[in-house]
C-alpha cells in the first residue's frame, strides 16, 4: 500500500479555489482517515485574501464535510492541525521569503522533507509565482531536501503558451521537480483502461481495425459551471476536457502494451498516432453547443460563444486502429454523469431478425460497469435474436484512493509515470489548436441544447453523416 514515506510540506496556491475545495482537502483528509501520511506533514494554503491559520481551518473543515460522505471526527481534528496558511501577494518576493521561514519553522527536526508545491491557479499570475518560488527561497532543495512542482492541466490554453509556460518552469525547476496533472491519470477506472488490455490477451485479439467500426469516447456532466466562470469562459469544454482527459483515455485505449520502462514513451507515441481525418471542412470533424441558459450564467458575457459542449473525430496511425474513427464528446450540463469508452465492433452476418453489432462499453464514471453487447438466439425453428449484456460493475475493489491523493502520494514517492510528460502537453495542443482556431471563428456554429439533454441535435445528425449514432 502506498504511503508518504517522508516528511513533507505541501504549498497549495490557490488555496481558496474550486478544485481545493472539491478534490484535494477531501483527498489529504481519505489519506489521514486512511494512515498514509506520516507524522510530520503540513498543508499550507497560500492567497491574497485575509485569514489566519483558524480561519483556513475552518475553510478547510467546511469542505471537507461537504464534500465527504461522512466523516471520523478523531482524523479529520488531527488532519486539521497539520493546516496551516500564509496570506501573501502572488508577485512580491518579501511573501515567499516569509514563507520559506515558515516551512523552514515548521520542518525543525524532520528528516529529508520534501517540499510540493501545488500550482492550482490562474495563468495570469503564473509566471510571478513560479520566478518568486525560486527567488524567495521556497525553492531550495540543497537546503531542504527534494521539491515538486506540481501543475494542474490546462498546461496554458495553445501550444505556444504551454511552452511559454513551460519555459518559466524550467527557468526554476529541473525536470525531475515538474508534475504535470491530469487528475483522469489518477482514477483507477482510467488506468484500468490499460490494464484491462494488459491483463486480458482476449480483448487485445479482438481490438483491430478488421473488427472494430468505431469508438467512442463520452464524457458527459449534469453539471455546469460551478462558480468558475472565469476560468470557464476563457477556456470552454474543448480545451477543458478533450485537450487532456479524453485524449489520454484515447491514448491508454491504443498504446502499446510495455513494461514501466517503455510506458510513458509509448503513451505518447499512441497520443501522437492520432490525427484529424482528411475533410475540405472541418466542421466535418467537430461539432459545438452551448446550453441554453449559459450566457445568462453569473460572471458569462451576454454574447458568450465558449462551448460548453464539443464532438470531435478523429483517426489513429497506430496499425492495429487504423482507419477506425474514434468520437470524443464531451459537455455540461447533460442528463447523466458518465464516462464511457464504447468499443463497436463490426456488423455481423445477417443471419435472422435482431442481429446487432457486439459492442464493449467500459464506463469508467457514473454507473460504473462493463458491458459486453451479445446476440442469444430467441426459441423457435427461424434464427431471431434477442440482445444479451454481460457486465460488471466495475468499481474499485482493493485500495482505492481518490484520484488527487494516489497522484499526491506518488509524487512525493517521486513517481512520474501517471503524470504527463511536457511532450504529450505539446502533442495533444499541436492536434488541438487548428480545431480550437476553427471553433473560435465568428462563422463557426454554436448549436444551443436544451439543459438536461444528451446534447445538441445537431450532433447527432454530425454522427449520423458518418451512419454511426451515439450510445
Ligand atoms: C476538470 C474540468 O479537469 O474535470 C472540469 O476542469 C470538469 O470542468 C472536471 O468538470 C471533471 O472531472 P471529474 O473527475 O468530475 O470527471
Amino acid at each position: 500500500m502506498l504511503s508518504a514515506p517522508s516528511p513533507f510540506s505541501f504549498i497549495l496556491f490557490g488555496a481558496s479555489g474550486h478544485l481545493a475545495k472539491l478534490k484535494l482537502y477531501p483527498a489529504f483528509y481519505v489519506l489521514a482517515l486512511k494512515k498514509r501520511l506520516p507524522e510530520n506533514y503540513s498543508i499550507v494554503g497560500f492567497a491574497r485574501s485575509d485569514m489566519d491559520d483558524e480561519s483556513f481551518r475552518a475553510l478547510v473543515e467546511e469542505s471537507i464535510r461537504e464534500h465527504m460522505p461522512a466523516v471520523t471526527e478523531a482524523a479529520l481534528t488531527d488532519f486539521l492541525t497539520h493546516v496551516y496558511y500564509h496570506q501573501g501577494q502572488y508577485d512580491e518576493v518579501k511573501d515567499y521569503t516569509a514563507l520559506d521561514t515558515k516551512l523552514t519553522a515548521l520542518e525543525k527536526g524532520w528528516k529529508d522533507p520534501v517540499r510540493l508545491a501545488y500550482l492550482s491557479i490562474p495563468p495570469s499570475v503564473f509566471t510571478n509565482v513560479t520566478e518568486n518560488l525560486c527567488k524567495g527561497g521556497v525553492h531550495d532543495h540543497k537546503k531542504n531536501g527534494d521539491f515538486r512542482c506540481v501543475v494542474e492541466k490546462p498546461v496554458g490554453n495553445n501550444l505556444q503558451s504551454a511552452e511559454d509556460i513551460y519555459k518559466k518552469l524550467q527557468n526554476c525547476f529541473g525536470p525531475e521537480e515538474i508534475y504535470l496533472l491530469d487528475h483522469y491519470l489518477g482514477k483507477e477506472a482510467v488506468r484500468n483502461v490499460y490494464y484491462l488490455r494488459y491483463a486480458n490477451p482476449l480483448l487485445e485479439r479482438v481490438f483491430k481495425n478488421t473488427l472494430i467500426h468505431h469508438v467512442e469516447i463520452t464524457a458527459s456532466e449534469p453539471g455546469g459551471l460551478e462558480g468558475r466562470a472565469g476560468y470557464f469562459e476563457h477556456t470552454g469544454t474543448f480545451r477543458d476536457m478533450h485537450q487532456s482527459h479524453l485524449l489520454m483515455i484515447a491514448s491508454l485505449l491504443t498504446m502499446r502494451l510495455e513494461t514501466d520502462d517503455s510506458f510513458g514513451a509509448s503513451r505518447l507515441n499512441a497520443l501522437e498516432q492520432f490525427y484529424l481525418p482528411p475533410a475540405t471542412d472541418l466542421n466535418d470533424v467537430v461539432i459545438q453547443g452551448q446550453y441554453e441558459g449559459y450566457s445568462k450564467e453569473d460572471g458569462v458575457a451576454k454574447d458568450s460563444r465558449t462551448n460548453t459542449y464539443v464532438a470531435l473525430k478523429l483517426m489513429s496511425r497506430t496499425s492495429r486502429w487504423q482507419g477506425i474513427p474514434f468520437y470524443l464528446r464531451s459537455g455540461k450540463r447533460l442528463d447523466k454523469k458518465e464516462t464511457r469508452i464504447s468499443i463497436a465492433f463490426q456488423e455481423p452476418r445477417k443471419i435472422g431478425k435482431g442481429s446487432f453489432p457486439n459492442r464493449l462499453d467500459i464506463i469508467l464514471q457514473g454507473e460504473a460497469g462493463l458491458k459486453l453487447h451479445l446476440q442469444t438466439k430467441l426459441g423457435g425453428t427461424e434464427p431471431e435474436f434477442r440482445p444479451l449484456i454481460m457486465e460488471d460493475p466495475l468499481v474499485c475493489v482493493g485500495d482505492c484512493l481518490p484520484e488527487h491523493g494516489l497522484l499526491l502520494l506518488e509524487a512525493i514517492h517521486g513517481k512520474q509515470q501517471w503524470y504527463l510528460s511536457f511532450e504529450e502537453v505539446q502533442t495533444s495542443w499541436r492536434l488541438m489548436d487548428p480545431v480550437q482556431a476553427h471553433l473560435d471563428k465568428p462563422d463557426t456554429s454554436l448549436a444551443i441544447y436544451k439543459e438536461g439533454s444528451t446534447g445538441p441535435k445537431e450532433s447527432d445528425e454530425w454522427i449520423g453523416r458518418d451512419r454511426t449514432a451515439w450510445f
